[in-house]
């Protein structure tokens, strides 16, 4: 009684604080289909009301009856838009700050907020917070992006107290969502076991997805997640949030399910060991946080990113990209002028674009011959390559095809002339014995120095060799022993490195516009759309056994689109060339074997699979991708690409079980055709000396019979990869 009575003028208040009250002003970041609704109350609290589809009317979001709470919000700001630390918070804060005089609160009250066209179909909604007691401001960013249905959230902190604060924590988003069940997809691994995907319901209390690695952070596990709503997430059906953070360092996620079992996500760099120091009138940007709501399943959700990625991030994210033989798994370090010779003109005989000289070329007062020296001396081996790089090239343009290099600038070995001449540029600990991930060390990119250094590095080849036309950007080690010899504010360093990177591509790219960069970090340690601004490619894993990449590539797939994925045919795994060239064409092909070593039929099937990608490409890297069957749940996995016009297909299907009888038992339905267009079915790949079992027929099939009906591959222990080419009749 005595509980009740105490908590009684709280109760009362409830329906105020639920309601929107006259006066009250609403933020609608729309996209096509989506809304996120902010609600600004007379105390200038800024909450979220509405996060899902957009209403017809944008006054009526002032008639949303509260804001989906359930009962008691003791503190009115469970669903706060950005929530502030040391107030009156009771949950999870976005940001946390110890301000210039030591006092550790904050309160952000809304001041005002402008909506501009930031470009075509992209609009930009700033919300300007500010502290009543501080001169502490905070902008949120809303980038909503109109056809794609993605909002990109960031906010900048900004303030002019006498003497520098500490950011304890500096979230980019605090979203609210009200459902009756929450699913949480979260991706983990290792080196060469990326992105296996895990399904959990999320309960009351807190789940943190982070990394704390500093450089491959995503290694352990990737800053993306799919979130369904009420339902476990299904391909087609059923609301779901897919959201990834642009950023290529430390980070956290936190879903938190609130008393009210309403969720609250917020996103953002991890707090581990990184309270900020930042100085009066300076400004501090998160990294973005992306999202995109669909109500058509992962698979909608899937979809708009990947047509935003492709319009608005990643380069030339509607152009062209180029095949490639690596000689890494080739030849590992042992290689000399002859034998690249030998191999690049493999390389044209396949039929590939371009040759790409993969790691163990540099080094002379410890030449590369192994993983254990010469990081940061980036000058070529005089035994391996006498003529220098500059003859490579000229060989691989005599032999018609371009030439690629590969790099790893951030890093140094111990047993190198960079690591003798600069210490201090070496992230390690003073007092504490060296700790190494792959033999090496991490170069300190907080320090300007270095990062002119690391631009040079990149600079001075391409300088030096102006038609090298490729560049792999490798990055193998984590962060150990986390302290710079210069920074002056150590916990700073995990971001300003991550920052100090971006700083480098960044100019790189000013200078480079269109040079092809693939994003690699020892397989999938970086993909994440901070560094896929600069990167045109990302290298998913070391691991290129066929049937493991059908796993990678699709749990990849949700986020990132099929054109960014450097797919390589290799000798990993028991699958048949024709199986790994299927698995590689989904996205951009290459290859990592010795071409001389390939029997006639493989070679003549190589070199016709490679023409065909030619023709097919555009439709895989530009289509629209449909995952037609899970092989987490069915003997096989079937992907589907259609083009915008629906007037083409390109439809994988694999066996990835093999228990007697296994196969694709029934017709598959395709999704994403025309209804009333007829289209044709011919089988691709068709392996020399094979007969196709799809080819015989001249039949035609309406989109609608195929999307009803569906079509059987026939894939069986017999057939274990089919590609069909599928094309509309004119
Ligand atoms: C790791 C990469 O993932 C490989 O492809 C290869 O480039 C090696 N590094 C070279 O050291």
């Amino acid at each position: 009684m005595k509980r009740f009575c105490l908590y009684l003028p709280l109760l009362l208040l409830i329906p105020f604080l639920t309601k929107a009250a006259p006066g009250d002003v609403h933020i609608a970041i729309e996209t096509r289909q989506t809304a996120l609704v902010i609600r600004v109350d007379k105390e200038q609290t800024p909450t979220i009301v509405h996060l899902g589809p957009k209403l017809r009317n944008a006054a009526e979001y002032a008639s949303i009856p509260g804001n989906g709470k359930r009962g008691e919000d003791y503190t009115g700001i469970y669903n706060s838009a950005y929530t502030p630390a040391g107030s009156r918070n009771l949950l999870e804060p976005a940001i946390q700050v110890t301000h210039a005089d030591g006092n550790p609160s904050l309160d952000l009250r809304y001041v005002r907020h402008e909506t501009q066209n930031a470009s075509d179909g992209v609009v930009l909604t700033k919300v300007y917070l500010k502290d009543p007691q501080y001169p502490f401001e905070v902008t949120l960013y809303y980038k909503a992006y109109q056809n794609e249905d993605v909002i990109e959230q960031w906010s900048s902190i900004r303030h002019t107290e006498k003497k520098a604060i500490v950011l304890q924590k500096y979230a980019s988003a605090n979203l609210y969502i009200p459902a009756q069940n929450y699913y949480l997809t979260h991706f983990h691994g290792d080196w060469a076991n990326e992105m296996n995907p895990s399904e959990i319901p999320l309960t009351e209390g807190i789940k943190i997805l982070d990394s704390k690695l500093g450089t491959r952070a995503d290694l352990f596990q990737p800053p993306s997640f799919l979130v369904s709503l009420n339902q476990p997430a299904d391909e087609d059906k059923g609301e779901v949030i897919a959201g990834t953070l642009a950023w290529s360092g430390n980070y956290q996620l936190a879903f938190e399910v609130d008393p009210l079992h309403n969720l609250r996500i917020i996103p953002g760099i991890n707090p581990y060991a990184s309270a900020y120091t930042l100085a009066p009138n300076t400004e501090f940007t998160t990294p973005a946080f992306l999202f995109t709501y669909s109500q058509q399943g992962t698979g909608g959700a899937s979809r708009s990113l990947h047509r935003w990625a492709r319009k608005h991030r990643i380069p030339q994210g509607q152009g062209n990209r180029l095949t490639l033989l690596n000689n890494w798994e080739a030849t590992y370090f042992d290689f000399n002028e002859e034998k690249l010779s030998t191999l690049i003109k493999d390389g044209k005989k396949l039929g590939v674009d371009l040759f790409l000289l993969d790691d163990g070329w540099f080094g002379n007062k410890y030449p590369r011959n192994d993983d254990h020296t010469s990081l940061g001396d980036w000058q070529e081996n005089a035994k391996k390559l006498p003529h220098g790089l500059g003859y490579l090239v000229k060989e691989a343009e005599s032999a018609g095809i371009k030439f690629g290099i590969w790099l790893e600038p951030e890093m140094v070995s111990p047993k190198s002339e960079l690591y003798e001449k600069h210490p201090d540029w070496v992230i390690k600990l003073p007092n504490r014995q060296e700790y190494y991930f792959r033999n090496q060390l991490v170069l300190d990119l907080s320090n300007p120095k270095v990062q002119d250094f690391v631009y040079e590095v990149v600079n001075g080849i391409m300088t030096k060799n102006p038609t090298l036309s490729y560049i792999k950007w490798d990055c193998n080690a984590v962060i150990y022993n986390a302290y710079s010899a210069t920074n002056p504010n150590q916990s700073n360093l995990f971001v300003d490195y991550v920052q100090g990177l971006y700083k480098v591509v960044e100019r790189l790219r000013t200078k480079y516009p269109t040079l092809p960069m693939m994003l690699c970090s020892g397989g999938g340690g970086r993909v994440d759309y901070g560094a896929l601004r600069y990167f045109t490619e990302y290298w998913p894993s070391d691991n290129t056994d066929g049937l493991e990449r059908v796993f990678i590539q699709w749990n990849y797939s949700y986020f990132f689109p099929s054109i960014a994925s450097c797919n390589h045919v290799t000798d990993w795994g028991k699958q048949s060339i024709k199986f790994r060239t299927d698995v590689a064409m989904m996205g951009k092909i290459g290859y990592d074997i010795v071409v001389s070593k390939l029997t006639e039929p493989e070679l003549q099937f190589s070199q016709q699979a490679l023409k065909d990608y030619e023709r097919i490409k555009p439709v895989i890297w530009q289509g629209d991708q449909f995952r037609l069957a899970s092989p987490y749940t069915n003997d096989i996995a079937s992907v589907l690409y259609v083009s915008e016009a629906k007037d083409k297909a390109m439809w994988f299907t694999y066996l990835v079980k093999n228990r007697y009888k296994a196969g694709s038992l029934a017709p598959i339905k395709l999704k994403g055709l025309d209804p009333d267009k007829n289209y044709t079915i011919q089988e691709l790949n068709v392996y020399p000396g094979t007969k196709s079992a799809v080819n015989t027929s001249t039949a035609t099939y309406s989109g609608n019979y195929l999307m009803t009906i569906g079509f059987n591959p026939q894939v069986s222990t017999r057939r274990e990869s089919v590609v069909l080419e599928v094309n509309v009749v004119k």
